[in-house]
C-alpha cells in the first residue's frame, strides 16, 4: 500500500517524531553529516547538554544552549502542517516528539507529547516561577529569577528522567495507534525509541533520510525529506 492509501484508511495516526522533522525548518539535527554532534566544540555537545555539565558549568551550557538550541526564529515546516490538519480532520491521534522546539503546537497541532521537554517552557529551580523562551534568549550569562534562583529550561538532559505523566500518555497514544509512522529520528537514544514497541496496530510507516534500526520492520520505508513526502499527500 502507499502512504497515501493508508492514510486514507486510518483515523488514529500516531506521529512519532524527531530531529529530521525541524531540519527542513533550518534546525540542524544531531547525527546527520551537519548534525550538532559533528560539530567541534570544547566538550563534545552529548557532554554540554547532560545534568552534570548543567549544574557543574552553567555558563558554558546556557552559551551552548542559546547558540544552538534556542532556535526561535524556526518556522513549521510542511511535516508540522500536514500533521495538525490530520488532527483537525480527526485522523491523527497526537504526535510524540523528541524534538524541544515547539514547532507542532505553532503548526496548530494541540496533541503533542513532548517526551524531552521544551525550551518554551524554563522555571527558576528555587520558587518556580516560569520563564518564556523569549526570556532566556533575550538575557546574557546564567539567567537568575527575581529571587535569585537559578533558571533551568524545562528539556531533559542527559541523565535525567522523562516526565511521567507524558510517557504514560505517549505510550497510551502509541498502544492505541492504528497507523504509527516514525519519521526524522535515528531512533539511538532510549527510552524514546523504545516506546514503539508498544504499537499493536495495522500500519508501521518509517519515514527517514539515512536507514534506521526499524527499517526492516517496517510496512513501508520512505528514503525521503519528511515535508516533502508529507507535503504530497
Ligand atoms: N526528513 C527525513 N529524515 C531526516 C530529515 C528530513 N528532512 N533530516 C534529517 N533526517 C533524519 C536523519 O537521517 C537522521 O536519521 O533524521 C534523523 C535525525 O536523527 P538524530 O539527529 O539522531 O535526531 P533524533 O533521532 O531526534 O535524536 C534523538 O537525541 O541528542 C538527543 O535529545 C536529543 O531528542 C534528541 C535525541
Ligand atoms: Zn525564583
Amino acid at each position: 500500500m502507499t502512504l497515501a492509501q493508508i492514510v486514507q484508511q486510518s483515523d488514529r495516526i500516531l506521529f512519532f517524531g524527531g530531529a529530521g522533522v525541524s531540519t527542513e525548518s533550518g534546525i540542524p539535527d544531531f547525527r546527520s553529516q551537519d548534525g550538532l554532534y559533528q560539530m567541534k566544540y570544547a566538550y563534545p555537545p552529548e557532554t554540554i547538554l547532560s545534568s552534570d555539565f548543567f549544574y557543574a558549568h552553567t555558563q558554558e551550557f546556557y552559551k551552548f544552549y542559546r547558540e544552538k538550541m534556542l532556535a526561535l526564529t524556526a518556522k513549521p515546516n510542511a511535516a508540522h502542517y500536514k500533521l495538525a490538519q490530520w488532527e483537525e480532520a480527526g485522523k491523527l491521534s497526537a504526535v510524540v516528539t523528541q524534538n524541544i522546539d515547539g514547532l507542532h503546537q505553532r503548526a496548530g497541532s494541540k496533541r503533542v507529547y513532548e517526551l524531552h521537554g521544551s525550551v518554551h517552557r524554563n522555571y527558576c529551580l528555587s520558587c518556580g516561577r516560569a520563564y518564556s523562551a523569549e526570556d532566556i534568549a533575550k538575557g546574557e550569562g546564567v539567567p537568575r529569577c527575581s529571587c535569585g534562583g537559578l533558571v533551568k529550561p524545562d528539556v531533559v538532559l542527559y541523565g535525567e528522567p522523562l516526565s511521567e505523566p507524558v510517557v504514560c500518555g505517549a505510550i497510551e497514544a502509541i498502544a492505541r495507534a492504528d497507523t504509527l509512522i516514525v519519521a526524522g529520528t535515528s531512533l539511538t537514544v532510549y527510552p524514546a525509541a523504545a516506546f514503539l514497541d508498544y504499537f499493536r496496530g495495522k500500519h508501521l510507516v518509517l519515514i527517514n533520510r539515512d536507514p534506521t534500526p526499524l527499517d526492516g520492520k517496517c510496512e513501508l520505508v520512505l528514503r525521503g525529506k519528511v515535508g516533502e513526502i508529507l507535503s504530497e499527500l
